[in-house]
């Protein structure tokens, strides 16, 4: 079924996943904490379907890959190594009204006229100038004079300039006393904006206003720039909103900080990791000698990182708690780009295998000038979310980057001697990283899906289904009495549970009409239900005794399978 791009179909899922516990905002009851998210009952089944599927084919399947699970707090010096102590951060810049905080690539370019201020000053300050009324000070005084002055004496000389230049004359005592209750109210600070070309100047000066007012200047005269209109082109330097100048871009550091031990010193202090991928490369050695792994070899983990994101944004797209699952694939430097490809084939794989299927996902090669310097090769695998074309994944060939540098760092012999040629090299790496949360994210996204059905008299109606693969599913199997009066009914569908309970997570539920009962299962995303029904205890004859009524999700075909097979059945699915 062909899927609307808008954000109304964001908001439908988002909806949903609290609705049907999948997902909630983190400490909801105290207005939640931005960036941080809790999985409810049905999410965390989702979750870890998709962890232990990648584990299974990503470790458990596989000879030349071992598993590790490293922990979340380091030594400081592995991130001084890494590098992520002083590079791990986005160049950010913030939008001088509304303070609002972007990454500096993504802020919007601009195109029109640039309005320039040097500074404002309160309105009351100068409506009791001596001599002449405010409105010829104003005029007199702003938009340009004021700006330039540096001190009460220069202010005054610029008062008695006004006074001349209107043919009067006045005390000089006078004169120099408004000058310095004038002076200590300028406020003096760069501010422009930018308007496309065309727009009523009063739109500008509006902003103009609004931001000096933020800074405390009570009803704000505008001191102008020389130069106070200047035409730009494709600019990042203003808010696309409000077309307020944004700061310059300063460089925010990602990691949460934190102290091991009782003393809140520079010496105790400890980062939570921004990536699992560092453990694996710490670890190395030690996984190398353990297991006797030969070349090409990798290591998988999967865990929480966290990165103090300064937009979290688009549900759990972009959270500041996250979790990641990661390989790194140490290989010979000649084996390198070929290992990136296979790499990169074996993932789509296995987003095809977990119901993403590899059209939905578009291949996103980065080029040269844009991979971080040591990378040779890279691939962002992203998946159109209703919110746009956005990153799953990334697969980079690190060289050996990461061992050359903890090999610095630590003095320790982080490389590989091999046997059969006799050579002593640093192993280089081939980093296949997934985000959970997004990959669950993007599950969810696929298997969303509002279907029209028709009754026989004609009435409409719309079935919300989550079409997961059955094997991410979060519930398996529904189980149903079809009448919760009837023990029979009831005691024989709660054996059918108990009997499947072991091998799958079962869903059992008696409350409700049984059409009601199946549509909150394909809201949930369960892709079989059984119901227990008359048939089934022999009360209609021998004939379907032990049998059930199997109904399937997606199709809501109905059929009939014998109880002693359904486990087989079930199993043979959703593996
Ligand atoms: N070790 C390499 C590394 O961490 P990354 O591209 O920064 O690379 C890998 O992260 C994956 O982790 C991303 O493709 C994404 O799926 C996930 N990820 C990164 N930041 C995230 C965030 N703030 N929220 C959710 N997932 C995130």
């Amino acid at each position: 079924m062909a899927k609307e791009v808008t954000p109304t179909r964001m908001e439908k899922i988002v909806s949903l996943c609290k609705r049907r516990g999948f997902i909630f905002q983190a400490s909801e009851i105290y207005g939640g904490l931005n960036g941080f998210w809790d999985y409810g009952p049905l999410g965390v089944e989702l979750k870890k379907n998709l962890k232990d599927f990648w584990w299974q084919r990503n470790v458990r399947e596989r000879d030349d890959m071992e598993g590790m699970d490293g922990s979340i707090i380091m030594n400081r010096a592995v991130w001084k190594a890494s590098g992520h102590e002083e590079t791990f951060s986005d160049p950010m810049v913030d939008c001088l009204l509304s303070k609002e905080r972007f990454r500096a690539d993504q802020v919007e370019e601009q195109t029109g006229i640039v309005h320039r201020l040097i500074g404002a000053i309160p309105r009351i300050a100068i409506v009791d100038l001596p001599q002449l009324p405010p409105e010829a000070w104003i005029r007199w005084l702003f938009p340009t004079a004021l700006g330039s002055v540096s001190n009460v004496a220069e202010l005054s000389e610029l008062l008695h300039a006004g006074i001349r230049n209107q043919n009067q004359t006045c005390d000089e005592e006078v004169l120099l006393a408004a000058a310095e209750k004038i002076f200590p109210q300028i406020e003096r600070y760069d501010f422009s904006v930018l308007v496309p070309t065309g727009t009523p100047e009063d739109k500008a000066r509006k902003v103009g206003m609004a931001f000096y007012e933020s800074r405390g200047v009570k009803n704000p005269v505008l001191i102008e720039h020389e130069v106070s209109h200047l035409p730009v082109e494709n600019s990042r330097g203003y808010h696309a909103e409000t077309g307020a100048q944004l700061t310059e871009p300063r460089t925010f550091n990602l990691m949460f900080k934190s102290f091991a031990g009782p003393i809140e010193s520079e010496e105790n202090m400890v980062y939570l990791r921004p990536e699992t991928a560092q453990a694996m490369f710490v670890q190395f050695r030690n996984i190398l000698d353990t297991t006797r792994q030969k070349l090409p070899f990798g290591i998988a983990q999967i865990g929480k990182a966290f990165r103090n994101e300064i937009n979290p944004r688009n549900f759990t797209f972009r959270s500041r708690e996250f979790e990641q699952m990661e390989i790194e694939y140490f290989c010979r430097p000649e084996d390198g780009l070929r290992l990136t490809d296979y790499w990169l084939e074996q993932r789509l794989r296995f987003y095809d295998d977990i119901g993403i299927p590899r059209g939905k996902i578009h291949i996103h090669e980065i080029p040269d000038g844009e991979r971080a310097f040591y990378a040779v090769k890279t691939y962002d695998l992203e998946y159109d979310f209703p919110f746009g074309l956005s990153e799953l994944e990334g697969i980079a060939y690190r060289t050996n980057y990461d061992l050359s540098k903890h090999i610095e760092h630590s003095g320790k012999p982080l490389d590989y001697f091999d046997e059969a040629t006799k050579e002593r090299f640093v192993p280089h790496v081939v980093e296949p990283s997934a985000g959970t949360d997004r990959t669950a994210l993007a599950l969810i996204c696929e298997a969303f899906d509002e279907e029209t059905l028709t009754d026989e008299a004609g009435k409409s109606d719309v079935r919300t289904v989550l079409r997961f693969h059955p094997r991410m599913a979060p519930i398996k199997c529904g189980v149903f009495p079809l009448l919760k009066n009837k023990p029979d009914l009831v005691a024989a569908a709660r054996e059918v549970a108990s009997n499947l309970r072991a091998f799958m997570n079962i869903f059992y539920d008696e409350s409700g009409a049984i059409g009601r009962r199946y549509r909150r299962q394909d809201e949930a995303g369960t892709p079989f239900c059984v119901t227990v029904d008359f048939d089934t205890i022999g009360e209609n004859g021998p004939e379907k005794q032990g049998t059930v009524t199997l109904r399937h999700r997606d199709s809501m075909q109905q059929e009939r399978i014998a109880i002693s097979d359904l486990r087989e059945w079930l199993l043979a699915r959703i593996r």
